[in-house]
């Protein structure tokens, strides 16, 4: 199994629906922070099940939603056939849209899944997607310090605030014992150091920089801003 594989299938990441609610809603107003006008053409790149997608997409002028797993998109397509917005498209059907085609393109928690060659060849492909002056948002950046157990910390303490502590509790256990640890043990995550993944940014040609805070509830992970140098 890879890991779109996983995401294709069923899952229990999230520990309640409330927590799956609260947390794309989380999402979905963090990254309409960074839309730089009502018009703007809006990118979300790994998107997931996408349950902000109308909150955002009512913030931008057109968003798409994209995602590699066939399953997901086949669940998006069908809650927003009929609409224009937001538009639903395969990696392979990003790739073959113009130049310039987006004012910003989102990463949200997608990095960890990448392989540094994956990795390489959507930076190529985004910064030939940004219109002029347009921005990339990578976000949930993991970097090599923190550890399972600070993720589920941070997990914790959301749930705490937010009225799921019980679900989170019992969440994290059946996550320790589920395909999803097994899958991190074998294929491991992608993480990056700040200094590193900057050095990395500016080889793909973009000007960037670390931006807090970070999207979503987890203040161990990372965000950077970056537009085409
Ligand atoms: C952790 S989920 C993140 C979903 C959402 N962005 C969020 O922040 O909650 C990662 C998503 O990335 C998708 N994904 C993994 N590899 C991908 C790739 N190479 N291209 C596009 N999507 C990918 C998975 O199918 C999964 O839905």
């Amino acid at each position: 199994m890879d890991w779109i594989s996983f995401w294709d299938g069923a899952h229990a990441i999230y520990v309640s629906d409330r927590h799956k609610s609260l947390h794309y809603a989380r999402i979905a107003a963090d990254i309409a922070r960074f839309v730089p006008s009502p018009g703007a053409r809006v990118l979300d790149y790994g998107c997931g099940e996408a349950l902000g997608a109308d909150a955002l997409a009512a913030s931008c002028g057109h968003l798409t939603v994209c995602d590699a797993a066939p399953g997901v998109r086949e669940k998006l397509r069908q809650r927003f056939s009929g609409r224009a917005n937001p538009g639903v498209l395969s990696p392979d059907e990003v790739a073959a849209l113009p130049d310039g085609h987006f004012d910003l393109i989102v990463a949200n928690s997608l990095l960890q899944y990448l392989d540094r060659p994956t990795l390489d060849g959507l930076l190529v492909l985004w910064r030939r997607l940004l219109a002029p002056g347009g921005r990339l948002l990578l976000a949930d950046i993991i970097p090599p310090n923190v550890s399972a157990v600070q993720d589920a910390a941070a997990l914790l303490s959301f749930a705490a605030k937010d009225g799921f502590l019980p679900a989170a509790v019992v969440g994290l256990v059946r996550t320790a014992l589920s395909p999803y640890r097994k899958l991190r043990g074998e294929l491991g995550l992608s993480m990056y150091r700040e200094d590193a993944f900057l050095a990395l940014l500016r080889e793909a040609g973009f000007a960037a920089e670390r931006t807090r805070p970070n999207v979503g509830h987890n203040q161990n992970r990372m965000a950077f801003l970056a537009r085409v140098a």
